[in-house]
């Protein structure tokens, strides 16, 4: 089969321009490599804008008490110690040279009274922590990251989707993708391959992400050979909109909760204060007053439990939904306007601290929240799993390809901590891009093989051939009832029966998808895209199912109803998956990564 394509060639190509793709692009150009970026959106519009409430970093301006080692032991206790430790202490040294080096790049932070850039309190964090501005602070992060990469001078392919990576031997030789616009075929040779496509928001009915995000880094990744990790971590942000129908899953940051916002359900009680975990007792308020004094900066006082880890926040709202405690449209209720009377400014100064939150609630729902509750429920919005990577290079398994940001698992270990995921991109998406701009010029050439073309060409024409068959359907149904299959038997709350159940119907759904025709031609072709994406979707939830259903326990985000408690012996153990020769998906379970004597001295320190 002839294929008509056009070529490009750089050392390293960027697969996503989020948070994470820009700061590697930003990485590996420094290093004085060519480098592509290639994204299935516009530039700037990327999951990381949903970052809202702030990035972690321990910079202590305002809890001087603050330090990497408090940094580091807060996100493996919010991890439930399934982190990679290394990964976790190079974050929590390196997050606030990464914040600083944004500040002198443009980002405008806002300050404390003195200047320092001002740090806010989120859940799982001790001391605040998170430099934010205002409740935009992705939006800003990536502002300023894409600045930065466009005058650095690299070649930005968008509205772009990748099909397949491509491959020399063992090694990454590229990637074959199409212009969502026209459907042109390109073939992008690299010498290194770095994915920051993040998660697989769009494998869920109700979801904080947009239309981009169906898992395709991870799946890229897993059929070129790379392993995957820990999949059964799916976190579900506590708080997103529940009403209107349309608006229902956007997010509600967690910086309303950090800035006093308290939850409440239908009898008007503060329903966080019946469950504390055990990890958390000593730190966490028991009264009203203790918890607001807290949020004013009083440093003996104990958090609020709202503050508490987003797993055990997201579980506690669904308990008051299900045992009918709940709002009118099935959420609860998330009040900040109850500060006013607390702090000087009165509803201005909520509408300071929380602009977006104002706006969005005002259009979308007609609900002003410096007087009324806002209603709210979880929403899927990140995943911990993913391409498995070497902590220091961000090197998955197959040489040459890189991984960073959401699609790259390690650092969050069963949950993550808010405000972790913008540090974690700044953090290892340098890091990829360095590693990746070194193994290029190592490394050299990679060739690109015909036969590799030909055969992605073919796989990515199939749905438009199959307009012509009869009987075949469209490929939105097939999206639409995966989405409910995994938001209601691979959700928040999981049994054994639910989720053997998801596996099987996902067969089934693997069966309906290699059937799906999308109609017309390659031009604007929403229908066709999708029937792309379903491939990617269907692997990932597949892992996803598969890996739950093996963790016969409770830790973190992933919460068996039949396996209630955590068990220890699960607790030592990471959940690896990789494609077998014969194509199907094989699971093993290792050990963790050994940690490091004096990273195990600081978590003993930090109890
Ligand atoms: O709630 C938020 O602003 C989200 C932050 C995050 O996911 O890190």
């Amino acid at each position: 089969m002839a294929i008509d394509y056009q070529t490009h060639e750089y050392d390293v190509l960027v697969v996503g321009a989020g948070g994470a793709g820009l700061r590697a692009a930003i990485e590996a150009a420094n290093a004085g490599v060519r480098v592509g970026v290639i994204c299935k959106s516009l530039l700037g519009k990327a999951h990381t804008v949903m970052a809202e409430g702030g990035v972690a970093a321990a910079m202590a301006n305002v809890d001087e008490r603050d330090n990497w080692r408090v940094h580091f032991s807060d996100t493996m206790r919010g991890g439930q110690y399934l982190n990679n430790p290394r990964m976790a202490e190079l974050h929590a040294k390196e997050a606030p040279d990464r914040v600083r080096e944004l500040e002198a790049w443009g980002a405008v932070f806002d300050r404390t009274e003195d200047g320092r850039i001002l740090q806010r309190n989120f859940g799982g964090h001790r001391y605040p922590r998170l430099a934010h501005v205002g409740d935009r602070t992705g939006l800003e992060m990536i502002r300023v990251l894409q600045d930065h990469a466009v005058h650095l001078g690299m070649t930005f392919h968008m509205e772009c989707t990748v099909v397949d990576l491509l491959k020399d031997g063992d090694r990454v030789a590229g990637a074959f993708a199409y212009d969502r616009e026209r459907g042109r075929f390109m073939v992008l040779k690299a010498k290194a391959v770095v994915l920051a496509t993040g998660g697989i928001g769009r494998g869920f009915k109700i979801t904080s992400n947009s239309w981009e995000y169906t898992a395709d880094g991870q799946a890229l990744a897993y059929r070129a050979g790379a392993e995957l990790m820990d999949m059964e971590f799916v976190q579900f942000h506590p708080t997103g909109m529940v009403w209107p129908p349309s608006v229902r899953g956007i997010l509600v940051t967690e910086g309303v909760r950090g800035e006093g916002g308290v939850l409440k359900n239908s009898k008007g009680e503060r329903f966080m204060f019946n469950d504390i975990p055990d990890l958390y007792k000593n730190q966490t308020a028991d009264n009203e007053e203790e918890g607001w004094r807290y949020v004013l900066g009083d440093r003996n006082a104990r958090r609020p439990p709202e503050l508490l880890t987003r797993d055990h926040v997201a579980r506690c709202i669904m308990r008051e939904i299900k045992e009918g405690r709940g709002s009118p449209h099935g959420g609860v209720f998330l009040d900040i306007a109850w500060i006013k009377s607390r702090v000087s400014g009165g509803a201005e100064h909520i509408k300071r601290k929380l602009p977006s939150m104002y706006h969005q609630f005002k259009e979308l729902a007609g609900i002003d929240i410096t007087e009324e509750p806002m209603e709210i429920g979880p929403t899927t919005h990140y995943m911990m799993g993913g391409i498995r990577v070497d902590a220091d290079t961000q090197m998955a398994r197959v040489p040459g390809l890189f991984a960073a940001g959401e699609c790259a698992a390690g650092l969050h270990g069963a949950n993550r901590l808010g405000g972790n995921s913008l540090s974690d991109l700044l953090v290892f998406g340098k890091r990829a891009g360095e590693f990746a701009a070194i193994f290029a010029r190592e490394r050299g050439d990679a060739k690109v093989h015909e036969s590799q073309v030909e055969e992605a060409a073919r796989r990515a024409l199939a749905p438009l051939e199959r307009q012509a068959a009869t009987g075949s359907e469209g490929p939105f149904q097939v999206q639409q009832s995966l989405q409910d299959t995994m938001q209601s038997l691979v959700g928040i709350v999981r049994t054994e029966a639910e989720m053997a159940h998801a596996v099987e119907e996902i067969g089934k759904l693997r069966e309906r998808a290699a059937k799906v025709a999308a109609y017309g031609n390659r031009e604007y072709n929403a229908g066709w895209h999708t029937a792309l994406d379903l491939e990617n979707l269907l692997t990932i939830s597949e892992a996803i199912a598969r890996s739950a259903l093996d963790r016969k326990e409770s830790r973190g985000a992933h919460f068996r109803e039949d396996y209630p408690n955590k068990d220890p012996e699960f607790g030592k153990l990471n959940t690896i998956l990789e494609r077998g020769a014969d194509g199907s998906m094989k699971l093993r379970r290792e050990q963790l990564p050994p940690m490091a004597e004096e990273l195990a001295k600081v978590i003993e320190e930090m109890k």
